[in-house]
């Protein structure tokens, strides 16, 4: 089969798939030019798709079956057709893109790895290709919705295209509204408010997490979260769809606010819907933010991400160094409370130099506080101690005292 346009043969993973070739679209310095090629591919998310591979397959084990997979916006195809090649007990991956050309060259790729046989491409929108899989025997077990932008156009219909127990995994790479830039915009689309804190990651998450929690509710589905993370450009999350209106209701119980307070560092959380009354800092009397309302419940499960890392530890994946990293920093905080310090922010405010993370963290668990590093920023803690005994920890550290 010919392309009429500059490609190239790649390999990532197990697989060698056809790509545009990436530099012959590059006129302009500043040109992206995955989205400029006729087919979009994109070579830095190499990482978020090993870490589908991974969650797929720890998915696929724990529920005991073979699984049917979709990709509904899928470009080259890479992503579904590493699915089918590298995920034990797949039966079947059905990849759709709204573009022919990137339909015709996710088919070829299929081909090209021996996978054609459990692979199905189709072209339309996601959303009609979704809509006619939300029903009974018709669903999957797995839904990857991997957008530009938000993924929240695709929600409703990728919930109801996933049977009971199955497995939503979302990117979204609108940070800007995500992390406060553009808050109109977060609250439009995520239905949440944002706040631009040195955490707005981490808040990106939980918006991104309750967007999709209210949003299964109305279907009458709870959600468990798996796992989730952020990294380079975007975030993403991985949540298990739980059928009944009671698991809506549970679900619906972990949202909540986080306020915070831009003059001394404070943070503390509200749950419930309705916008909290109290808006003042009980450490030092300044009005605080308010974000939400978003997910205030686990953003990931220690024993899947447990799963996960095994599953890593078994493969040859080329980003492995950085995802074992990032697999040991996330289990590690699964259970951590809500929002980080980050300390090198403290350190500007207070006019200190920036000590070391691990001397900061000895310290505070020295004074009987849970504390652990966050994947989500090198220079982050978590923990259960309050703003001041954080400061003083830092203060502490710099003159020398500790
Ligand atoms: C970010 S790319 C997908 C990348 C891919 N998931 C991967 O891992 O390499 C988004 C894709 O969605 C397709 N797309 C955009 N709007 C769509 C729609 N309404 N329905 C189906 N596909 C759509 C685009 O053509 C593009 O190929
Ligand atoms: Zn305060």
């Amino acid at each position: 089969m010919s392309f009429d346009f500059p490609n190239e043969t790649i390999q990532e993973g197990e697989v060698k798939v056809v790509v545009p070739k990436l530099a012959a679209y590059v006129k302009k310095p500043w040109d992206y030019a995955p989205s400029k090629a006729p087919v979009f591919y994109n070579p830095t998310m190499e990482l978020n798709r090993d870490l589908a591979v991974l969650a797929l397959q720890t998915h696929q084990k724990l529920s005991e079956r073979e699984v049917s997979v979709c990709e509904p916006l899928t470009g080259c195809g890479l992503r579904g057709v590493r699915f089918a090649a590298e995920v034990g007990g797949v039966r079947k991956v059905f990849l759709n893109d709204i573009k022919p050309e990137a339909a015709r060259l996710a088919g070829f790729n299929a081909e090209l790895n021996g996978v054609a046989n459990c692979v199905e491409v189709s072209n339309e929108d996601a959303n009609l290709f979704l809509s006619r899989h939300a029903a009974p025997r018709k669903r999957f077990d797995y839904v990857d919705v991997d957008p530009f932008g938000p993924p929240v156009p695709y929600l409703d219909s990728a919930i109801r295209a996933l049977r009971n127990g199955g497995l939503l995994a979302l990117t979204a790479t609108d940070m800007a509204p995500l992390c406060g830039v553009h808050p109109r915009a977060c609250l439009r689309k995520y239905g949440g408010q944002p706040l631009r804190t040195e955490y707005c990651h981490e808040l990106a998450v939980r918006l991104l997490i309750g967007c999709l929690a209210m949003m299964a509710a109305k279907h009458a589905i709870g959600i468990k979260v798996r796992f989730s993370h952020s990294v380079d450009h975007y975030v993403r999350a991985y949540a298990a769809v739980d059928y009944g209106a009671r698991q809506a209701d549970k679900s619906i119980q972990k949202m909540g606010y986080i306020l915070h307070c831009f003059s001394c560092f404070h943070r503390e959380t509200v749950s419930g819907i309705i916008s909290p009354l109290k808006r003042v800092c009980p450490s030092c009397g300044a009005k605080l933010g308010a974000a939400g309302p978003l997910w205030l419940g686990r953003i990931a499960d220690k024993n899947f991400c447990s799963l996960m890392e095994r599953e890593a530890k078994q493969r040859n994946l080329g980003q492995e160094k950085r995802i074992l990293k990032m697999l040991s920093l996330i289990q590690n905080e699964a259970e951590a409370p809500v929002t980080y310090y980050a300390v090198d922010k403290i350190c500007d405010k207070l006019n200190l130099p920036i000590p070391a993370l691990k001397k900061v963290i000895d310290r505070i668990r020295k004074a009987g506080f849970q504390v652990v590093p966050t994947h989500f920023n090198s220079r982050g803690v978590k923990t259960d101690a309050p703003a001041d005994t954080v400061k003083e920890a830092i203060a502490d550290l710099a003159t020398q005292k500790g």
